[in-house]
């Protein structure tokens, strides 16, 4: 590709980068939920086998695949075969979806430091939340809704936030920003785990969430979820992993790098569980109800939990502004990482410059996720998009990967002594078994849950309108692979040299 295609100035700043996409709304509010209903602390061992079996040995390919053929996703996978290019688009493709609507949240998470402030809320947050996004009921859902200024400025900010950081480049943008906005979410982090241990009824809140359900080992569906949690929560088969290693020297010791990754991410998932809990333990206490009572994921957990917790808890400002500064932190590292993928694909097949590809990207893609997102439909859209994409997209594109490269051509031999020749861990047998069979298998049984999850309700998914999914979910899944192939029938830019890898 071009000389200015970006490179990371050495291994810290790789590794910062990495755990700054790593680390996101998925360790925060995902992870403590999905735990606690799977099993509490018996979900620690589904949990760690995935992270063993899955989370490292894919987050190990990304790398190789990245780093061997060195190039964005396109460009890596058209390197490995002229026809795989299409799977490097789709992976970008999604990374477009994801990236429209996490800003969404961000822009939340940001008003929400202010609101914190103020306890705007007042004695009922899920009024509040619902006023705010002015949800209507799902039977009213269409495109397009009413312009809600307080969201539609912060999205404006986050993308203009982003802008900067993008036009900054690889080192200078990405990686000084995680390697500034990592350390100091770690810090704030702590501070409110610990102020959360010292609420009342912080250790119910820790029983609930750890004492062990050993029965749930023997579900299926525990064992699914703790994959799909490692999944989403390494950002692996995204072809974020597998950019950032495109921008290391061709010294670099990747599985070391790969294994401070991901024991960096569990190990954040884990202290986020604990200062969740502790602090829903003191709302149940507070309520005079039982934790499992006051227990939510996502999106209720941190705009309608949380801020109650707030309302209630003595200092609750503060606690407002280290638990919402802590997502906008942890979001936005996230977010540069799935726009990287983008801009990266870009920069390679048109050979535009890094700074013109950063604005041909980011303008028209914040252009439509503030006008997608910062209305009335905003929070309905977020919604099935996400289930969509995190239950489907993602997970077939890591079957399809996985197959192609193990079966199709045949190709961990050559991804094995890439890993050995300077990793510091070396890979073997196990890997290879890992990425050609274990993950396949598990892979496609998720496929096969997901499917069967949203066909057999019956109803459409999320209980909005069939045509809303079937445009949203069904169709966006459609689209994605058609212009997938488009992209990939599209001539590469002469600057890109397609068949060196370097
Ligand atoms: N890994 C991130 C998290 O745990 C989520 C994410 C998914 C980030 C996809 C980037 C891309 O929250
Ligand atoms: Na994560």
């Amino acid at each position: 590709a071009t000389a200015d295609r970006g490179a990371f100035s050495g291994r810290s700043a790789f590794i910062f980068a990495a755990i700054g996409s790593a680390v996101g709304l998925g360790n925060i509010w995902r992870f403590p939920a999905v735990a606690y209903e799977n099993g509490g602390g018996a979900f620690m061992i589904p949990y760690l086998v995935a992270l063993m079996t899955a989370g490292i040995p894919l987050l190990f390919l990304d790398y190789a695949i990245g780093h061997r053929w060195r190039g964005s996703a396109p460009l890596a996978w058209r390197r490995v075969k002229r026809w795989t290019e299409f799977i490097g688009w789709w992976q970008v493709l999604i990374c477009v979806v994801i990236a429209a609507y996490y800003a969404l949240i961000l822009a939340w998470a940001g008003d929400y430091i202010f609101f914190s402030l103020k306890q705007s809320w007042g004695d009922d947050a899920a009024a509040f939340f619902g006023e705010f996004t002015q949800a209507p009921a799902p039977e009213a859902s269409g495109l397009t809704g009413q312009i809600i200024w307080p969201i539609f400025i912060s999205i404006v900010v986050v993308w203009v936030a982003v802008l900067a950081t993008m036009v900054l480049g690889v080192e200078n943008g990405v990686a000084k920003t995680s390697m500034v906005f990592i350390p100091l979410l770690v810090v704030m982090f702590l501070v409110l785990v610990i102020r959360a241990l010292f609420l009342p009824g912080a250790l119910e809140g820790l029983d609930a969430l750890f004492t062990p359900n050993w029965g749930a080992l023997l579900n299926g569906q525990v064992w699914v979820a703790a994959y799909g949690q490692i999944f989403f929560s390494l950002s692996v088969a995204f072809g974020i992993m597998l950019t950032y290693a495109s921008y290391l020297k061709k010294k670099s010791d990747l599985t070391g790098s790969g294994l401070v990754v991901g024991f960096a991410n569990s190990g954040f998932e884990i202290l986020a569980g604990i200062g969740v809990f502790a602090a829903l333990g003191f709302m149940a206490q507070a309520q005079g109800v039982e934790v499992s009572e006051v227990v939510s994921d996502g999106v209720g957990l941190a705009f309608i939990a949380f801020p109650t917790i707030i309302g209630e808890a003595p200092g609750g400002a503060l606690i407002g502004v280290l638990f919402f500064g802590s997502l906008v932190l942890a979001g936005f590292t996230s977010l540069i990482s799935i726009v990287e993928v983008v801009i990266s694909a870009v920069h390679d097949k048109f050979g535009t410059t890094r700074a013109a590809a950063s604005v041909i990207v980011v303008v028209p893609l914040a252009i439509v996720s503030t006008l997608l997102f910062s209305t009335s439909q905003g929070l309905p859209i977020l919604d099935t998009l996400d289930a969509f994409v995190n239950q489907y997209g993602i997970v077939a594109a890591a079957l399809v990967s996985t197959i192609i490269f193990a079966w199709v051509l045949r190709g961990l031999p050559t991804l094995r002594d890439h890993l050995n020749h300077r990793g510091s861990f070396k890979v073997g047998t196990i890997w290879m078994l890992c990425v050609a069979i274990i993950d396949p298998i598990v892979l496609a049984v998720s496929v096969f849950f997901a499917t069967k999850e949203l066909l057999a309700t019956g109803a459409p998914y999320g209980g909005y309108p069939g045509w809303f999914v079937g445009l949203l979910g069904w169709g966006m899944a459609a689209a994605l692979i058609v212009v997938a192939i488009i992209l990939s029938m599209l001539p590469w830019s002469q600057r890109s040299h397609l068949d060196k890898a370097d």
